[in-house]
């Protein structure tokens, strides 16, 4: 057994959590000889809610949870984290677009910066789940400035996760048999899933799915909307496929990618493929098996790409304007 993992999540009496706290106290995250510390944050109205889910966690009785905290103080909730997962916000409802949920979202997340700056552990890694991702995880970044901006994060796994699970039911072929699914931009209408690099068994998708038209429309319209068509028809937003999704996001984080592939994550653009600086933008990524990743360079962007990345940028960019208060 090694030392415990102190997890903290927010929003932990919401949907999103009541698929991921019982993975996460299971060992899904961190593997089965890592002890687990759960620091669940709510707000005050959703304390007894919280009481009740931590109720069922006890009655797992997971053996690598060593202990659960629960509060509605952002400063004792992070207290010395390992990781954060920032999950707890408003979900958008029917009609809306993510961007709708700007200025009711964003100052959460500059509450939160600055808790984790003030009492987090000096190797925190930070995944924001909550809507809109990317520009709340660049809200906290610029309100945590004592933490080094590469153990920040967004949640664009969900998105390399359906675009996998599109391109592999198109070819007939099992979702394992797809690698290198890039996801360029926003979690938003706007991102870019990168099928032209993308691999089937090895094989450029293109080769195997001989369908431009259904990978440039259908495919990127389907992978965009697909929150979207989850809302309309579960009358609320997806849930247990975003929780499956930052289990995937942060195990990855802290494995190692084959040198033949690489994963969808949203952080800070350093520039990269002309992306402008700062933002945080999704990414084709490899990590180390430590908790740093890298930015695959040297992928081929033809126009179609580059015209499609720079409709996300540019939203990204709009996003930013809005929030331009909270970024201290
Ligand atoms: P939910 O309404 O079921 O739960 C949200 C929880 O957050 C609630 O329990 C609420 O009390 C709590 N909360 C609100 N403000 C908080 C704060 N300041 N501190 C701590 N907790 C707080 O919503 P959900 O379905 O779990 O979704 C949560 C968020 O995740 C939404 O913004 C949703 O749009 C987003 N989401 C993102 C992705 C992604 O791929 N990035 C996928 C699905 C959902
Ligand atoms: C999703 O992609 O399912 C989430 O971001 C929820 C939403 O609002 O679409």
């Amino acid at each position: 057994m090694t030392s415990p993992v102190r997890i903290a999540v927010t929003g932990a009496a919401g949907s999103i959590d009541y698929s991921l706290l019982f993975r996460i106290a299971a060992g899904e995250m961190f593997g089965k000889d890592t002890p687990v510390i759960l620091q669940l944050i709510e707000i005050p109205p959703a304390m007894e809610a919280l009481e009740g889910v931590a109720m069922e966690i006890d009655d797992c009785a997971f053996a690598l949870l060593e202990d659960m905290i629960l509060t509605d103080d952002p400063e004792k909730g992070f207290d010395g984290a390992n990781i954060a997962l920032l999950i707890g916000g408003k979900p958008r409802g029917s009609g809306m677009e993510r961007a709708d949920l700007i200025r009711a979202n964003g100052p959460i997340f500059a509450e939160q910066g600055k808790a984790l700056n003030a009492v987090a552990a000096d190797d925190v890694r930070v995944c924001v789940v909550a809507n809109p991702c990317n520009t709340n995880a660049l809200i906290t970044m610029h309100n945590a400035p004592d933490i080094p901006n590469e153990q920040f994060s967004a949640m664009t796994r969900l998105d390399e996760n359906r675009a996998k699970s599109q391109l592999a039911s198109k070819a007939g072929v099992p979702v394992r048999s797809v690698s290198n699914m890039g996801i360029w931009g926003n979690h938003s209408n706007t991102m870019y899933p990168d099928f032209f690099n993308a691999q089937i068994d090895g094989r450029p998708v293109s080769e195997v799915i001989d369908d431009q038209r259904w990978l440039k429309e259908e495919f990127i319209s389907t992978v965009q909307g697909r929150g979207s068509a989850i809302i309309e028809a579960r009358g609320s937003s997806s849930a247990a496929s975003a929780a499956n999704a930052a289990v995937d996001h942060v195990r990855d984080w802290f494995s190692t990618t084959p040198e033949d592939d690489w994963h969808a994550m949203a952080v800070k653009s350093p520039g990269a493929y002309g992306v402008t600086e700062g933002l945080i933008f999704s990414f084709p990524v490899r990590c180390d098996g430590e908790g740093n990743y890298e930015i695959v360079e040297g992928i081929e962007l033809n126009d179609f790409a580059r015209e499609k990345i720079e409709i996300t940028e540019q939203q990204l960019l709009e996003e930013r304007e809005v929030v331009q208060d909270l970024l201290s």
